[in-house]
């Protein structure tokens, strides 16, 4: 059992339950086309996310990683009419690609980019009084995934749901002396997620067509 079969079972799954319309379908072509790399979430993971965000009744969304868009629009079709999401990256050409594939799917009104590592980002959003989130998704750089954790805990309220992606890394995670800034960035991560005594939270580990890792989710609880 492994990738072949992981990425069988997750075409079949999408075929039923997430298959890519033609928004989707062009934001993957899109994305590719202007060399982006291809660690999007899945089509079922995507589908997941907007799962999550309707559960929420989310009406005001934070994603930290924009790439070209594809979690975006999953996660923005999942607002009402006057919900705003607020996605933010580092690559300017991430956000142009992203800016378009999000135009296309008829989702401009909803969804605002900003450019710019999300630590400088982050501190601006607060600033300007944006926030509280209801949602918050971080699938941004993994080396400062602490750090935007504990921004994501300050721009949220009491109920606010917190997802991170890329948390079990093929297992990488479990190597503690590993020098991989990125898995020294999730396994820091996971002990300021197990610390924080505002959330609960859990780590589901995920197999798929984008292979072994997982999602971290973090409930923010009433009393924080
Ligand atoms: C990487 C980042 C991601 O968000 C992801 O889902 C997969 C891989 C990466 O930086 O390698
Ligand atoms: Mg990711």
């Amino acid at each position: 059992m492994s990738q072949n079969v992981w990425t069988e079972v997750d075409n079949y799954i999408c075929g039923l339950l997430a298959p890519n319309d033609p928004a989707l379908e062009a934001a993957l072509k899109a994305s590719e086309a202007a060399g982006l790399p291809a660690i999007q979430v899945s089509a079922t993971q995507g589908k997941f996310l907007y799962l999550l965000a309707c559960l929420m009744r989310a009406g005001n969304i934070l994603e930290l990683g924009t790439l070209g868009g594809y979690s975006t629009i999953w996660l923005a079709r999942a607002l009402p009419p006057k919900g705003r999401l607020i996605t933010v990256d580092a690559n300017p050409k991430h956000t142009e690609v992203a800016r378009s594939n999000v135009a296309f799917a008829g989702l401009s009104d909803r969804v605002e980019f900003r450019v710019g590592p999300g630590l400088d980002v982050l501190p601006q959003l607060e600033r300007e009084g944006r926030g509280p989130f209801d949602f918050i998704f971080i699938d941004a750089n993994k080396s400062d995934m602490p750090e935007y954790f504990a921004w994501a805990l300050r721009l949220s309220h009491p109920g606010s749901l917190i997802i991170a992606d890329n948390v079990i890394r093929d297992g990488k995670v479990l190597d503690a002396s590993t020098v991989d800034a990125d898995i020294q960035g999730v396994r820091r991560f996971n002990q300021r997620l197990a610390d924080e005594k505002t959330v609960s939270a859990t780590e589901l580990q995920t197999v798929g067509s984008k292979g072994y890792d997982g999602f971290a989710m973090a409930v923010v609880l009433a009393d924080a």
